[in-house]
């Protein structure tokens, strides 16, 4: 089958297109095998093509952690059969592959009303944002979110997801007026930009603040963040594209009586058995009923891989990346 591979830690423009024998399940196991028609991308694929995740995979590896495409074959008593329209999570690597094979827990039915290419932009990001707002967040109805790099995957995922989860005001933090136009079209209520926001915030909510912050990019920005909670807000720590991981001066949190919550979805999936497949039967009637939109994802043909993953480590890429593999 043709796979992207990364040979080295060079970082994404190491990906290269090669062919390599379809993948099997283990010894003993019985597991769905899917042609991928699309494959998803997502910021920690270009932290891994430079060995810089927390995931540390074995060279060459295929990258990518989800996809979307037809199921070829599946043990008898799964829940999906040979001919389903499926998204898939390999976690975190074997995506940007013809063929993928993995355990039936780990596929889940697409919407008819659902693309290839947008379904490989669900799964990895909008089940994140659903552990953050939902799960660890608390998101009630009425609150307001405030989501800093709102133009990118996690940014529209949560600007797609939070007004189905309750949220009566979205505010995106951007750096630039093009990404504002990206926030906008994923439905962000109002938009400010990075430099400052603490203030535009202010502003906009007449002196008060927000109760939710999605916070994808750590950094310097953090402190801020936690100034913009109202009493009881809480911030949720996603992750770190602006490099620097922040410390919290826990006063801060006692004083205006907020929290940091740490958001690890993985991990929260790898110790709660069913949670995926709980997430999925709460997110999947409202993309089929199109009370959330589908990501309309930027797509990259396969030989492109490299720059589809260079252009997350760039801050150029906008909403979801995928790549077409079929
Ligand atoms: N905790 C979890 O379970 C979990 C799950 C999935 C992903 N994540 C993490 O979530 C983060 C976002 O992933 P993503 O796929 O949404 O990434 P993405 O599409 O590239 O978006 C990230 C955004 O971060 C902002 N940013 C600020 N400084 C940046 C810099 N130096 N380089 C690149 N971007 C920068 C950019 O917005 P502006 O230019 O507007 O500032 C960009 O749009 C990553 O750290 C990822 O590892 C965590």
């Amino acid at each position: 089958m043709r796979a992207i591979h990364i040979p080295r830690l060079d970082g994404p423009h190491a990906a290269e297109l090669v062919e390599v024998d379809e993948p099997t399940a283990p010894d003993g196991q019985d597991w769905v095998v899917i042609d991928v028609h699309a494959a998803g991308v997502a910021f920690p694929d270009a932290l891994q093509s430079r060995g810089l995740y927390q995931h540390k995979a074995e060279l060459p590896y295929i990258p990518g952690a989800e996809v979307a495409g037809v199921v070829r074959s599946a043990p008898a008593d799964a829940h999906v059969q040979a001919g389903d329209r499926v998204a898939a999570l390999t976690m975190l690597t074997g995506a940007m592959a013809e063929v993928v094979a993995l355990p039936a827990d780990r596929v889940f039915k697409l919407p008819d009303n659902v693309s290839f290419e947008a379904g490989a932009g669900i799964l990895f990001n909008d089940l994140t944002v659903h552990c953050a707002l939902r799960t660890r967040g608390r998101l009630a109805s009425g609150e307001t979110v405030l989501v800093h790099g709102a133009a990118g995957g996690i940014g529209t995922s949560t600007l797609r997801l939070a007004p189905a989860f309750g949220a009566r005001r979205t505010i995106a933090v951007v750096s630039s007026e093009a990404k504002a136009d990206v926030a906008r079209d994923a439905g962000a209520t109002h938009v400010v930009l990075a430099d400052g926001f603490k203030d535009a915030v202010r502003e906009l909510m007449d002196g008060r603040g927000v109760d939710v912050v999605v916070d994808p990019v750590g950094g310097d920005r953090f402190t801020d963040s936690l100034r913009t909670l109202n009493p009881g807000g809480r911030l949720l720590v996603v992750g770190f594209t602006g490099g620097d991981i922040p410390t919290v001066k826990v006063n801060r949190l006692l004083l205006n009586n907020v929290d940091a919550v740490g958001v690890g979805w993985g991990a929260w999936a790898g110790t709660h058995p069913g949670y995926l497949a709980e997430q999925w039967a709460e997110l999947e009637p409202l993309l089929a009923s199109g009370a959330v939109s589908a990501p309309e994802p930027v797509v990259y043909p396969l030989e492109r891989a490299a720059d589809a993953i260079a252009s997350l480590e760039e801050r150029t890429a906008t909403g979801k990346v995928v790549v077409t593999v079929r």
